[in-house]
């Protein structure tokens, strides 16, 4: 999509910006995503100089906040190449994410102020939803409502932050279009956390099975959990590294209980709620699309 290259360029651009010959280099190393919040936005606010520059700073912000995740996660690929914390050093990861972010704030000073401060402040709580992420990782949760605040913060929040600002940019009812975004990111992260099960670590281009072993319990973790009469085995797997057999257990009794459809199902429940928020706006075909497409998605 040309307008997705748009936003790429001006990525680069920024980057060039910081005077940085190893910045350049780093941004090199990062391969393309899927683009979500960036797709997001232009289809609420359409292609402008401005729309693009806000997809830019939210794409930096993103590639910050997986610089410092894989750190986090101890994660050795992302994007289906070695992660920055693999390829170099967790010094780097951290160090370029850090640039990244700050360059994406100054970029910020330059916008509206409501949209600046949309923006900056889903960061904040972004970054709080990694600490409880790693906070919940102490001992085995079975809280749906600690792991449902974690995910809003994690990761719903800058995908609400997106499409709130994308309608201010355009002069669209903002609320309803941060509930969209709200919705649509709980959406995504609980199939992100699915995926993580459900797929092989080529397909996602990161590593599968990694949640559980990080002592992440997940949606499909914690419905499993609840719904095994012997809750012992599982138990026992909890942060630990898993053999093939161990895995393919804890797969067919996902399966077995319906946990992984339970799950998805959830996933589309909240799909559902997001597509409520703006069903009488003018662009709610796309909106659904984009949906649709995020559940079915493959990685
Ligand atoms: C990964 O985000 C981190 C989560 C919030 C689950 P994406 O799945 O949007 O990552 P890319 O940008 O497409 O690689
Ligand atoms: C989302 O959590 C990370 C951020 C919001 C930064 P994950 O740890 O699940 O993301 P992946 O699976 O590594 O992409
Ligand atoms: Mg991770
Ligand atoms: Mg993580
Ligand atoms: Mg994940």
């Amino acid at each position: 999509m040309e307008e997705l290259q748009q936003v790429k360029d001006q990525i680069k651009t920024f980057v060039k910006e910081c005077n940085d010959e190893k910045s350049l280099v780093l941004l090199d190393k990062l391969a393309t995503g899927k683009m979500l919040r960036s797709k997001l936005v232009l289809k609420i606010a359409g292609v402008t100089e401005q729309s693009v520059k806000l997809c830019a700073v939210i794409e930096m912000i993103h590639a910050a906040s997986l610089l410092h995740d894989d750190v986090i996660d101890e994660a050795d690929t992302r994007r289906g190449q070695p992660s920055v914390n693999a390829l170099y050093d967790n010094k780097t990861s951290i160090m370029f994410g850090d640039i990244l972010y700050s360059k994406a704030f100054t970029e910020l000073t330059s916008m509206p102020h409501e949209i600046a401060h949309t923006v900056s402040s889903a960061v904040t709580l972004l970054s709080i939803g990694e600490m409880l992420d790693v906070d919940l990782t102490d001992s085995f949760n079975s809280s749906y409502e600690k792991y449902n605040d974690m995910i809003y913060k994690k990761t719903a929040s800058l995908i609400e932050a997106s499409a709130k600002s994308a309608a201010i940019l355009a002069g669209l009812p903002k609320e309803n279009y941060a509930l969209y975004g709200k919705n649509l990111g709980l959406a995504f992260q609980m199939i992100d956390d699915i995926l993580d099960i459900t797929q092989d670590s080529d397909t996602l281009g990161k590593p599968a099975m990694l949640d559980f072993v990080e002592g992440k319990v997940t949606i499909p973790y914690l419905l499993l959990h609840e719904r095994l009469e012997d809750k012992s085995k599982l138990e026992s797997l909890y942060k630990k590294e898993l053999s093939n057999e161990e895995s393919s257990w804890i797969k067919e009794m996902m399966k077995e209980t319906n946990a992984l459809a339970d799950s998805i199902k959830l996933a589309k429940d909240l799909g559902n709620e997001a597509i409520e928020a703006v069903k009488d706006e003018k662009d709610s075909e796309t909106l659904i699309f984009i949906m649709k497409a995020m559940i079915e998605r493959e990685f």
